[in-house]
């Protein structure tokens, strides 16, 4: 399995903002859409494309268009990312993952789920945190109970070791793409340094 730090400068200076507790949920908003832009772009790099003819107003030309993508955000904090996915890829479709970490077990609990075909599909699983990584596996284990994608990549804003080391274990297929690898999980589960709570953060619910 492969996890993918993305070190371009803007994605470090965006990052940098993200993580001051002194971002307002307005600002917060717009920088993580502009962060997910440089973090989804290279999840998809290496995305395999057809070739086709074009015609230019003077003569055919070889072309590549995308295969079919499908953008799938675990609620709530993953809406931060999605519209990065739709505004680079407007044809791509969209799914819905709702789960939430009970405070004391830490455990994913499920509250809602609405997929579009995935088979055949390039999926991006978009959550900003992965930090035990029992929400992001059970992300990627729902659009794998879903059909057969082409291929999954989880797209995260910061990552714990421990998360990655949970995807490692039980979606070795999926590559992680994120801003960052951080140090540790704190007793309950944040991420250090981190940057807190990215839904309340997101949303003003802090
Ligand atoms: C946060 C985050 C991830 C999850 C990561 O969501 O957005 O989904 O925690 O933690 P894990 O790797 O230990 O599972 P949260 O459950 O707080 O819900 P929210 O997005 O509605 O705020
Ligand atoms: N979820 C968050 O929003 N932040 C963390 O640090 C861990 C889980």
């Amino acid at each position: 399995m492969s996890v993918t730090v993305v070190d371009h400068p803007l994605a470090g200076h965006l990052l940098t903002s993200l993580r001051d507790r002194a971002t307002p949920p307005a600002v917060f908003r717009t920088l993580a859409k502009r962060l997910a832009l440089a973090l989804v772009l290279e999840a998809l790099h290496d995305l395999p494309t057809a070739e086709i003819d074009v015609q230019t107003p003077l003569e055919t030309a070889k072309g590549r268009v995308l295969g079919e993508l499908v953008a799938v955000p675990i609620l709530r904090a993953g809406l931060g990312m999605l519209e990065a996915a739709t505004e680079l890829f407007p044809e791509i479709a969209v799914g819905y993952i709702g789960l939430e970490r009970d405070e004391a077990s830490l455990q994913p609990q499920s509250y809602y789920r609405k997929l579009p075909p995935v088979s055949g599909r390039h999926v991006l699983v978009l959550d900003p945190m992965l930090a035990t990584g029992g929400s992001g596996s059970a992300g990627c284990s729902a659009v794998k109970g879903a059909g057969e994608p082409a291929s999954i990549r989880f797209v995260c804003v910061v990552a714990a070791p421990e998360g990655v080391a949970r995807m490692q274990a039980d979606h070795p297929d999926v590559p992680i793409f994120t801003a960052a690898v951080d140090r540790q999980l704190n007793d309950h589960g944040y991420i250090l340094p981190g940057l807190g709570d990215f839904g309340d953060r997101l949303f003003g619910t802090e």
